[in-house]
């Protein structure tokens, strides 16, 4: 234990508005401790006493609201939800001015935002760590669930049909960061951004992982040990929702689709889900579904991203 928190120090006080601002080995030592402390909850007792942590949300949410709050508190440490609408922001105050100002009275700040650029700023004004909580852009915390549950299950690959959204995004960087053989199918319109693609290419090539976009989904499926989707209309793109849903209906995950997969492969979704819609609500409760142990995942994995960058598993070196 004490060689992962060494490798973990170098993530105190950092931001964490990507899931690649953390190094591939800082990412496999997050998972790992995860992995630890889920089994021995001991490991992190304490790591956040007198720790005092900032929730912000413009968009609704129940697992990361939730398991970051339960999860601080578990840590010792305390949680306090910020409302935007409750803020002088909506009386004008600047953002920058606003984070400058939380700065000198939180250890950190975990924000969900409309526009990842805000995340951008209130890192640039803040001294204090800014975590990103989902973002139009990315979702590295699902992300780091994401990929502690890949492991937990012993899944070598992953294939994500749907959306090329925030989630696909942070999936797809993680997995190949860990040097899975990462898949993924979208419709042409709603691919990843090609900057994206680009990393997900270096860090496959750098990890010895595999990486593929197609526009396919029984390509991306074929022999995967787990598969994945997530919604078709995400939070903020409500105005595009029919046009989302007339062009990703074969990109939903079905039966059909599932038999190509590798035999036993793993059921995935970040939720809420739409049962029914991206997915088959037989797929949600199957025997292979782990979407409910990614769910608890997300509080493990939070759990060992706070104590590394709040500095308290180094004290334990
Ligand atoms: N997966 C996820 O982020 O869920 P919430 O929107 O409920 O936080
Ligand atoms: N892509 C979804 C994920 C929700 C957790 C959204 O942004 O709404």
């Amino acid at each position: 234990m004490k060689e992962l928190f060494n490798r973990l120090s170098s993530i105190e006080g950092r931001d964490f508005l990507e899931v690649d601002d953390l190094l591939s080995e800082e990412l496999d030592a997050v998972v790992r401790l995860a992995v630890a402390a889920k089994a021995d909850f001991s490991l992190l007792e304490g790591c956040l006493k007198g720790r005092c942590i900032g929730l912000l949300f413009e968009k609704p949410s129940t697992r990361t609201r939730v398991s970051l709050a339960a999860g601080i508190s578990r840590l010792g440490g305390s949680a306090i939800f910020l409302d935007p609408n409750e803020l002088q922001l909506t009386r004008g105050e600047t953002l920058e001015d606003t984070g400058r100002v939380l700065d000198r009275y939180l250890d950190a700040l975990a924000a969900r935002v409309m526009d990842h650029h805000t995340l951008v700023t209130l890192a640039a004004a803040m001294e204090r760590p800014v975590l990103n909580a989902l973002s139009d852009r990315s979702h590295p915390m699902q992300a780091l669930a994401d990929v502690m549950t890949l492991r937990e299950v012993g899944a070598g690959s992953v294939a994500y049909v749907g959306d090329g959204n925030n989630v696909a995004t942070s999936l797809m960087l993680a997995s190949t960061m860990l040097g899975l053989d990462a898949r993924i199918a979208t419709p042409p319109s709603r691919c990843l951004d090609p900057a994206v693609v680009k990393r997900c290419e270096t860090y496959a090539k750098a990890t010895g992982g595999a990486f593929l976009h197609t526009f396919e989904p029984s390509e991306a499926v074929q022999g995967a040990e787990a598969v994945y989707t997530d919604v078709w209309v995400s939070m903020g793109a409500e105005a595009d929702a029919e046009e989302a849903r007339s062009q990703l209906g074969p990109y939903a995950l079905t039966p059909e689709l599932y038999r190509l997969a590798a035999d036993g492969a793993v059921i995935m979704h970040c939720l809420p889900m739409h049962r029914d819609e991206e997915i088959a609500s037989e797929l949600a409760d199957s025997p292979h579904s782990v979407i409910f142990d990614q769910a608890e995942n997300r509080m493990h994995a939070q759990n060992a991203l706070l104590s590394a960058v709040l500095g308290g598993v180094s004290q334990r070196r």
